[in-house]
């Protein structure tokens, strides 16, 4: 009964751990929760109110279905601003959460058995929106030790006649990771050579720590800006995660594709939301600042929690609300006569024996790690860290 389409995707085991985790909740179990994709802090007051103003002025009616002209004003203003980069208002298309830009995307550049080059660990969803497009999604490993970056070295031996774009994530979800500027740089260059298509995920960006200087994309010049999508949000930055608010920016002629497919799906995002965004972009900056200070402080101490673990390695991250760290080593131990085999074993191990969800990385195409979320309390943080602590000590760590 089902189409083609659905049976090239599946459910990630994420979800089965979720389940699992809120069903403990339910039966009144006390799971501190890691697996948090979303900052735990309220969005900003300033925000909401522009939202409470737009219903009573009854911007309640459909937008345009591009984006309100305001909000494209302002993300263009962004771009000018932060990356001196010159975009108008037809090259930007505001959608339903970034995620949406992504699928808008996929649809609008990818024919069908097109590759679409993939760093690995990647965000769940890159493999999946691919596929729903009939792409065909090309996973390039990078390493642990090289802070999960892809190299050109690692690209040009997955380049081949059919590749058409490359999705980076920058910072990553899952690894937190970010590039410094020339090693962004020679990934771009390779790509303009090899006439490579680049779709720039930078929903993170104002999630960096330790003075790390950002680069985006849209910073490195006329050509790369012509070839190349930066997909952004309000989710995370912003801290709007139910307000799904996401927007891209790039050529003229690809955004236009998009805007058809979404005049033909959504009409356009939400509109209160919308206006909430004019307020997030123009208005003052100063909660932002402070909820990017609060992550790094629980970076820095997850990371202290994670250096006194034995036989773990975490690389320090530059980004997100992430660390990822390898407990490969406690693979193949058992506890209770039951070997935990991989990540998803040791999810299960970790949510059933300490009462922590965590996410394994075999959602993110690397089954060695585990992502644990910071974005829940320091409180939180030092009491799941306990747990996991002792849970791996349990298994003759
Ligand atoms: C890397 C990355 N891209 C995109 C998204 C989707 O964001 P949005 O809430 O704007 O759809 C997420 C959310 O988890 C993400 O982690």
């Amino acid at each position: 009964m089902l189409s083609d389409r659905v049976q090239r995707i599946g459910f990630s085991s994420t979800l089965r751990i979720a389940a699992k985790a809120a069903q403990m909740v339910k039966e009144g179990a006390d799971v501190i929760d890691f697996s948090i994709g979303e900052p735990d802090f309220p969005t900003p007051s300033n925000i909401k109110d522009a939202a409470k103003r737009a219903i009573d002025a009854n911007l309640t009616k459909y937008p345009p279905n591009d984006g309100v002209l305001e909000l494209r004003q302002a993300i263009c203003r962004k771009f000018k601003a932060e990356c001196d980069a010159t975009y108008t208002p037809d090259q930007v298309l505001v959608s339903t959460g970034a995620k949406q830009s992504l699928y808008n995307a996929a649809l609008a550049l990818i024919n069908k058995g097109e590759e679409v080059l993939i760093p690995a660990p990647y965000w769940v969803s890159y493999p999946q929106i691919v596929n729903l497009a009939y792409g065909n999604p090309v996973i390039v490993p990078t390493r642990e030790e090289n802070g999960f970056r892809v190299t050109t070295e690692d690209l040009l031996r997955h380049i081949s006649s059919r590749t058409k774009a490359i999705i980076i994530c920058n910072p990553s979800n899952p690894s937190g990771s970010a590039y410094p500027a020339a090693e962004l740089q020679k990934i771009v260059d390779l790509c303009m050579a090899e006439g490579i298509f680049i779709i720039s995920d930078e929903i993170y960006e104002k999630l960096v720590y330790d003075d790390f200087h950002y680069v985006s994309l849209a910073s490195l010049g006329d050509k790369v800006r012509e070839n190349s999508l930066v997909i952004n949000g309000f989710s995370k930055s912003y801290s709007m995660t139910g307000w799904r608010l996401g927007y891209a920016v790039g050529p003229k002629e690809v955004i236009e594709g998009m805007s058809k497919i979404q005049s033909h799906s959504t009409s356009g995002a939400n509109s209160i939301a919308q206006w909430a965004a004019v307020e997030a972009l123009n208005g003052p900056q100063g909660e932002i600042t402070m909820m990017r200070d609060e992550f790094e402080r629980r970076r820095n101490y997850v990371l202290t929690r994670l250096a006194q673990i034995p036989h773990c390695t975490c690389y320090k991250p530059e980004g997100a609300f992430y660390v990822y760290p390898n407990f490969s080593w406690y693979y193949h131990k058992s506890h209770d006569g039951v070997e935990i085999r991989n990540s998803a074993g040791l999810a299960y191990y970790l949510l059933m024996h300490a009462h922590v969800a965590v996410v394994p990385g075999d959602s993110f195409g690397t089954d060695e790690f585990t992502r644990i979320s910071y974005a829940t309390s320091i409180e939180n943080i030092e009491k799941g860290m306990n747990r996991i602590e002792a849970a791996l000590a349990g298994l003759g760590g």
